[in-house]
């Protein structure tokens, strides 16, 4: 059986959608899912393609045993909208951005909001971008990303049946 293949999007790929790859394949790895799904992470824009994910996301990240080292920023690709079964943007501009670049109509619907659909009980719609904050905000990130991420476990073990 072909994978389901999750891709995490934010704006540059250095911040938010590295620290959801990160966080996401550490959670699936203690799960039985963990064959079952492939895990990837871009950023709309070309601006920081090959870069490392910034070190407050990175040392944030490393203080409560998430590794983010192994992650290089790329932009998202027409073809990722094919090859993914979902695509999950951390805030509106990310979603709206992605439903506007969707090659085909029909590819609109793997286009989901991290935290609205995986997190509904939070206050928070959407991650908010870290970039320009201190490390406040990329610990707050990294709480969200947490939740989420073990709402679209659920979300996936209700795919597999497991
Ligand atoms: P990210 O954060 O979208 O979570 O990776 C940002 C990274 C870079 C910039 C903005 C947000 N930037 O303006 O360069």
């Amino acid at each position: 059986m072909a994978k389901f293949s999750v891709l995490f999007v934010c704006l540059g790929n250095i911040c938010r959608s590295p620290t959801a790859e990160g966080i996401f394949k550490h959670k699936l790895n203690q799960t039985e899912l963990s064959d079952l799904v492939f895990v990837d992470s871009a950023g709309t824009s070309a601006h920081h393609v090959g870069e490392f994910p910034d070190q407050r996301a990175q040392e944030e990240a490393r203080k409560i045993g998430y590794d983010l080292s192994f992650i290089r920023s790329r932009q998202i690709r027409d073809v990722d909208f094919h090859e993914f079964d979902l695509l999950v943007a951390m805030d509106n501009s990310n979603y709206h951005n992605l439903l506007d670049a969707a090659p085909e109509v029909e590819y609109q619907d793997k286009v989901k909001l991290f935290l609205a659909d995986y997190a509904p009980h939070l206050s928070k719609r959407e991650v908010p971008d870290p970039y320009y904050g201190g490390k406040q905000g990329f610990s707050e990130v990294i709480k969200l990303i947490e939740a989420a991420s073990d709402g679209l476990i659920e979300e996936l073990r209700r795919i597999h049946n497991k």
